[in-house]
């Protein structure tokens, strides 16, 4: 890359970074997960390390959280807040300790100790107290300037408002974390994605009533400025915060040796699942004072500490009930119900178990404690169960034969393809007859890729459903407005809005519509090949009458699967009825025939290996548009055989025996005057 794209490409990291941080801390309300907010950072700095020229004053090397907010007066702290570097392995924690060795010029490793506190993800205060009483309470705000909250941390009653010992330091910042608990967060449906925002929001409402609404907790763990603090030790000052009535955590240990940290850690990820509030992770401090004192700062984090972070993608915790879901083509899909856990900043509470055989090969039961996996935008799911921690009076978890939607039999297909039986079951019913499954298919049917109705999402699919309004997809272009206006939630405005998203789809392509229908192995690709073989839709209803499915087999891409599929849902009188209702009320719109007269004006193509970049289905269409078509044999009539990454040998050796003319994929791509 050059100079000037690596600058772009940094700002643009930059900014993005900027926006992360504004979602996150002024409106409590992040839009991506901890871990694309971690790799972030990480990208920029790994570009600054590289580039030196490269810096902003947004950088993450600079900047700490972000700065107040404007609802709050922004206050300096008289000792700044600082952040703590991450450990995740091992070595990242032998590195740790190997420095401070260095720095103190000190041989022997087994000397030092550290003060191991769970570190509990909420947010973190600055708690002012003079002559023993609480004067001012900060956020941490950007490290240096904090946002003068004190009314709302009145109203939080693990803060001792005034403190008699008499070994209480006359002037002293007490710091800790503000958060709620688990189980107070479940009572705040849906108003947070995690207990940390959930902290963070109610601390810095405008009105302290609104705070004392949601029930926050403070557990103290270091200090500030102060003046006259007789202590030498972190776990001295630790058990002092006890005695002058503060909570602190009681998972804080104190301990030697990197051996041991590890242990505690693995001890402490174990518990997580049944700590009433969320760690992210353990920080070390080195216990000594004044070790502390010669070992100072680097940039915005102290040399002494660091926080060993636990996996952002992963978490242990409990099933507490497995439930079977009965999904569009009526798959039925176990999901563990399991006690609600933070993996990477989003709280889980299910997890896909796949499938029976799933079940079957993990032995996963009821109650177990289980390793659950939440990476990217896969859905999460048990990576393993800890068999040692499994009840005596356990038992195994028996599948369902009937669909617990409907109550029909279930089957396992036989795959003719893999000579296998099928590891999903499926529901026999004829998916409108089964509930689960009609739902599911009416919320395929307005989906994006299908008829696209904006606002008609899963939840008023849900909801139409159990009002009776829907029963079947036709029914959305006939919804009686004047009881949906009536509805609880529902107002002139929204339903105008309803009516014109459904409206505006009463026009949909040939292909949309028959993918919409939600025919069982009938993809997008399939229903581009299908709406391009039979034009229009009144071919279709005429294939429902001529029932000449089987001359859909010409349809290069269309197997015998797709034709029985097909079959299948053209036997079912509801579904006639559908097609025949729908075709009524909306317009859809004639396939998008080919050029006569394209660059590829009758010629016939061949391919062969896989394309670079583009699908079978796609090149087929580009011929098509251009005028050329398809065959499916080599033989005299072939004019070109494309050939891809991995041909087959014995069809480029019978068009060289006819003398057929071989194309690459960029020599193809030229007669079309495009390159690859
Ligand atoms: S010590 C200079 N101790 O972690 C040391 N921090 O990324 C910094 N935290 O802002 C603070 N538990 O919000 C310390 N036992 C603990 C902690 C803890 C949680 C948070 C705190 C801080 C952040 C650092």
């Amino acid at each position: 890359m050059k100079k000037k794209e690596i600058k772009k490409e940094y700002d643009r990291k930059i900014r993005k970074l900027v926006k992360f941080n504004k979602f996150y801390y002024e409106h409590n309300d992040p839009i991506v997960d901890d871990a694309e907010y971690d790799a972030l950072k990480k990208d920029i700095l790994k570009l600054e390390s590289e580039y030196s020229e490269l810096k902003n004053k947004n950088s993450p090397s600079l900047v700490i959280g972000f700065k107040p907010s404007k609802n709050f007066e922004k206050v300096l702290h008289r000792v700044p807040m600082l952040s703590l570097a991450n450990a995740f392995d091992q070595d990242d924690l032998n590195n740790f300790e190997k420095k401070i060795t260095n720095y103190l010029n000190q041989k022997d490793r087994s000397l030092l100790e550290y003060s191991a506190e769970p570190k509990i993800d909420g947010i973190s205060a600055s708690l002012s107290y003079k002559d023993g009483v609480f004067t001012t309470g900060l956020s941490r705000g950007d490290g240096k300037e904090g946002e003068d909250i004190t009314e709302n941390l009145k109203t939080v009653s693990d803060i001792p408002q005034r403190i008699l010992s008499k070994d209480f330091p006359d002037d002293i910042e007490i710091r800790g974390e503000i958060f709620i608990q688990n189980n107070d967060f479940k009572k705040l449906t849906g108003k947070f994605a995690n207990p940390r925002n959930a902290a963070s929001g109610s601390l810095r409402q405008k009105n302290p009533h609104e705070t004392k609404r949601i029930p926050l907790k403070f557990i103290a763990y270091t200090f500030g400025y102060q003046k006259g603090l007789k202590i030498n030790k972190q776990s001295e000052f630790l058990k002092k915060l006890k005695e002058w009535g503060f909570k602190t955590n009681p998972l804080n240990k104190t301990i030697k040796g990197i051996k041991n940290l590890m242990k505690n850690y693995h001890d402490i990820e174990n518990k997580r699942g049944s700590i009433d509030f969320d760690i992210d992770g353990i920080v070390y401090k080195i216990n000594d004072f004044q070790l502390q004192k010669r070992l100072g700062n680097v940039a915005n984090a102290p040399r002494w500490a660091i926080a060993h972070k636990f996996s952002a993608n992963n978490g242990i915790s409990k099933i507490e009930n497995i439930e079977i879901q009965v999904g569009r083509t009526g798959a039925l899909t176990p999901v563990a119900k399991i006690k609600p856990i933070n993996i990477g900043g989003v709280v889980v509470s299910n997890a896909t178990l796949h499938n029976e055989e799933e079940i079957i090969r993990k032995d996963i039961r009821i109650g177990d404690t289980v390793l659950i996996e939440r990476a990217g935008d896969v859905i999460p799911h048990v990576i393993s169960v800890d068999l040692k921690q499994r009840n005596d009076g356990s038992k195994k978890f028996v599948f369902p034969l009937n669909c617990p939607s409907c109550g029909s039999k279930t089957i396992k297909e036989y795959n003719s393809i893999t000579k296998k039986e099928d590891a999903v079951r499926r529901c026999t019913s004829e998916g409108f007859e089964c509930e689960k499954i009609a739902i599911e298919k009416i919320k395929h049917f307005v989906s994006k890729e299908a008829f696209n109705i904006d606002g008609f999402g899963k939840k008023i699919v849900e909801n139409f459903w159990k009002l009776n309004l829907i029963r079947l997809p036709q029914d959305i272009f006939k919804l009686d407005y004047s009881v949906i206006e009536n509805l609880d939630g529902w107002g002139k405005q929204s339903v105008s809005n309803l009516k014109y998203s459904i409206n505006i789809k009463r026009t949909i392509p040939f292909e949309k519509f028959i993918f919409a229908l939600g025919i069982r192995h009938i993809g997008l690709e399939n229903a581009k090949l299908i709406s391009k073989n039979l034009f229009s839709i009144k071919n279709f209803l005429l294939l429902s009458k001529t029932k000449k499915f089987n001359d859909l087999i010409n349809i290069d891409g269309i197997g015998e699967t797709q034709i029985n599929s097909i079959k299948n849902f053209f036997s079912n009188n509801i579904n006639l009825k559908m097609i025949q209702e729908l075709s009524e009320l909306v317009d859809v719109k004639d396939a998008v025939l080919a050029k006569s007269n394209g660059l590829l004006n009758n010629k016939t193509f061949m391919i062969t290996g896989k394309l670079e970049g583009i699908s079978r289905a796609e090149a087929k269409s580009l011929i098509e548009e251009n005028s050329g078509s398809i065959i499916s044999n080599v033989s005299k009539k072939l004019d070109y055989l494309i050939i891809g990454e991995k041909p087959t040998k014995r069809k480029i050796d019978s068009a060289k025996d006819l003398k057929i003319k071989i194309l690459s994929q960029a020599e193809w791509l030229n007669m079309l005057n495009k390159t690859s």
